[in-house]
């Protein structure tokens, strides 16, 4: 597993500053104003940090960005990583100066020269957030590479407060490392089995995690989801996962995981160029692992149940056909037109066991459900549906607060002829328009009207081809902070 880099905050020593080894960060105020520490650095290299302020580079950076300084004169340490920002930023300027000093931090120490900067917990929560790398599977000579982390050490006025505060953040940032592990891990390793396994582990920290295999589920009628399944030799799973911080009667809030381990689109095979990204097809169950974990770590307030469907949608002997008719633990059948249309199968049971078995307060489902939604929003935004704008609102506010690209699409019956059968009661596919919306439209069907519930499709943002704000290319741990942040509000 690969694990946050622990930060250490100590108290500001000016007198440290020359001999620091490795890479130090030091600030300088938007308008250039150098603070005690940067005034010292300035002193040790014979002014060469003034003499920056006042350049041309310095005035085209942007607040939060930082540069590079190799061997400064008259200091032991490697380079100095000169940052833009004032010495009271906004918690997002704060965390994306973080993340711009992770990218220059290079191997070795790093030592924060944060002084009386206030958010300092922010901007280590960026350095933690960005400083990851899926290494696990890289060797040198054959042997696991050692790819231990530098020392991180946040220098402040106040340790003991910024230490406070960066706790919880620690949470989160352990939290998303958890899914972007969970999402980058491929699915020779990552099995029903093993996914299962990993979240078990979690009873550790606190959670109340049941497994239901496949016999359980049979009796429980959950035949949608055990039809993708069954082609598979990893047998299909649910995984309830269960935080209780909050009050003993209150009504869970449930967050329900797509958890398909690997997609080949099953007798629909899907053409060979890019099925090897189809690893991430636990996009949503690695989300919801993720949060769940955080609240756990954080002793989050509230009750929260996580539950996702782990599958693998393989074609063989025993898997399910295009035009086979199956029904669904609701009761609704539904034909199989296209076996690569499998996440709303999957869904389908869960959301509906969801709600039968906790009565939530509110249900968010997330899932790397269709292509089309990449076709629409690209890397940047994840699809929102929603049968109640007061939720939705709280959604989008809380993706918006931490950095997370979400935008609203519609639901509307005015879709569902599309997902009308010529002999069940629905069809899992419905052709190319408005793809996105009508597997959301698919979903709604196993949502009473009575529970306020939100789809996202994070089909784009689960893990992208380029670097994101927070993350490097890869898998990226979208919606662990937004939900995170969601669950104290709902
Ligand atoms: N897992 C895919 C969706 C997907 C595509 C996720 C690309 C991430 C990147 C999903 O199961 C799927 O195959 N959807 C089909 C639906 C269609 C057959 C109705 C799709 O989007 O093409
Ligand atoms: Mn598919
Ligand atoms: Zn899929």
């Amino acid at each position: 597993m690969t694990t946050p880099t622990t930060i250490h905050f100590k108290e500001t020593d000016i007198d440290a500053i020359a001999a620091l080894e490795g890479r130090v960060a030091v600030f300088v105020a938007e308008d250039g104003r150098l603070d005690v520490n940067a005034r010292r650095v300035n002193r040790l290299t014979k002014g060469a940090l003034a003499r920056f302020s006042e350049s041309e580079a310095f005035e085209k950076m942007k607040a939060s960005q930082a540069m590079l300084m190799s061997f400064p004169a008259g200091m032991e340490a490697e380079a100095l990583v000169v940052v833009r920002l004032d010495r009271r930023p906004s918690a997002e300027l704060a965390r994306k100066a973080g993340v711009e000093i992770a990218k220059l931090k290079g191997k070795g120490a790093l030592t924060v020269l944060g002084g009386n900067i206030t958010r300092a917990e922010e901007i280590s929560f960026g350095i933690a957030l960005r400083d990851y790398e899926f290494d696990v599977y890289r060797t040198e000579n054959g042997e696991a590479r050692d790819s231990e982390k530098g020392e991180v050490t946040v220098m402040v006025n106040k340790p003991e407060e910024v230490a406070r505060a960066a706790a919880p953040l620690a949470a989160v940032a352990e939290g998303v490392f958890f899914t972007r592990d969970l999402v980058n891990e491929p699915a020779n390793v990552l099995t029903t089995d093993d996914f299962a396994a990993r979240l078990a582990a979690m009873q550790e920290i606190g959670l109340d995690v049941e497994i239901l295999e496949e016999d359980e589920l049979e009796k429980l009628g959950m035949r949608t989801l055990l039809a993708v399944g069954q082609g598979s030799d990893s047998p299909s799973k649910v995984v309830v996962m269960r935080w209780n911080g909050g009050e003993t009667d209150d009504a869970p809030f449930a967050l329900v995981g797509k958890g398909v381990v690997f997609d080949t689109g099953g007798i629909s095979l899907k053409p060979a160029g890019g099925m090897e990204e189809m690893t991430m097809d636990m996009g949503g169950a690695g989300v919801v692992a993720g949060v769940m974990r955080t609240l756990a770590l954080r002793k989050a307030k509230t009750n929260v149940v996580g539950l996702v469907g782990l599958v693998e949608n393989m074609p063989s002997a025993r898997a399910q056909r295009p035009g086979d008719v199956v029904k669904s633990m609701k009761g609704d059948t539904v034909e199989v037109i296209n076996t690569d249309a499998e996440g709303r199968l999957v869904l389908a049971d869960v959301l509906w066991y969801a709600q039968e078995r906790f009565k939530p307060r509110g249900m968010i489902d997330l899932a790397t459900l269709t292509g089309a939604v990449i076709i629409g929003l690209g890397h940047e935004n994840a699809g929102v549906f929603a049968n109640d704008d007061d939720l939705c609102k709280a959604m989008l506010k809380a993706a918006e607060a931490e950095g997370e690209g979400a935008w609203r699409l519609p639901l509307s019956p005015a879709y569902d002829k599309l997902l009308k059968s010529k002999i069940a009661d629905m069809r899992n596919s419905c052709g190319r328009p408005a793809g996105s919306v009508t597997a959301a439209q698919f979903l709604k069907r196993f949502v009473k009207d009575e529970t306020p519930w939100i789809h996202l499709d994070i089909a784009g943002v689960a893990s992208t081809p380029t670097e994101t704000a927070y993350a490097p290319k890869g898998a990226t741990g979208w919606g662990v902070m937004a939900l995170n942040r969601l669950m104290d509000e709902v």
